[in-house]
């Protein structure tokens, strides 16, 4: 844990912040559930943490009316995605969370399938390129058929069927997947950290990466 704190920054700068309302005023189709909460006031880190997403974590609503509140396995349908936190860790903007629930049978390898539930896929909302917030867009594009990821900052787009693989734009790596749960109380909660850190991640290390998934 203290390598994965470590690469967490302590505070949120603002060419960050900026990075997330870029992000905020191009969201797309999730606006539908967001658009009612996209503020500068909403934004400011409510909570004195700056830990990282850890098992356990319960998932709650990063935005809107319902702000705060935990994530049910009904709270939405198929085809709808979410910005979440996990609770009371919203000051570290490298916990911010896309949860997608996605037909269960649509989902792919590399994806890892024990990491999801009832369709529920959660990745890192922050872009790998420059740390934008994605978004999720129903729209199919040339190339892309199905509902995607995308990146308003240059364009970048991720699979959320498999493991948010890149498919058009800069970003050099996926999103990486967040390992998630259902618990008794039908609540939605982290099982673990991400796969890989989130964002944009340092030359030297992205190298290291590059050879580590060399096909
Ligand atoms: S920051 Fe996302 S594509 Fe550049």
């Amino acid at each position: 844990m203290a390598e994965t704190q470590e690469k967490q920054p302590k505070n949120v700068s603002r060419r960050r912040l900026m990075q997330w309302l870029l992000g905020m005023s191009a969201a797309g189709t999730a606006g539908a559930m967001l658009s009612s909460a996209g503020t500068i006031q909403s934004m400011q880190r409510q909570s004195k943490s700056e830990e990282p997403v850890t098992a356990g974590d319960r998932l709650v609503f990063a935005l809107g009316p319902n702000k705060g509140q935990a994530i049910r396995h009904d709270s939405i349908l198929i085809h709808e995605a979410i910005y979440v936190f996990p609770e009371n860790k919203d000051s570290n903007h490298d916990n911010l969370i896309f949860l997608v629930r996605l037909d269960p049978k649509t989902l792919q390898p590399p994806t890892i399938i024990e990491w999801t539930a009832e369709g529920f896929v959660a990745y890192s909302a922050n872009c790998t390129h420059l740390g934008c917030t994605v978004n999720f867009s129903h729209e199919a594009m040339e190339g892309v058929p199905y509902p995607h990821l995308h990146c308003p900052c240059h364009g970048g787009i991720f699979d959320p069927h498999r493991s948010a693989l890149v498919v058009a734009g800069p970003p050099p790596r996926p999103l990486p997947q967040l390992p998630i749960k259902i618990n008794e109380q039908g609540e939605l909660i982290a099982a673990g950290w991400f796969k890989e850190p989130p964002g944009p991640i340092p030359e030297s290390e992205l190298q290291q990466w590059r050879q580590k998934n060399k096909s």
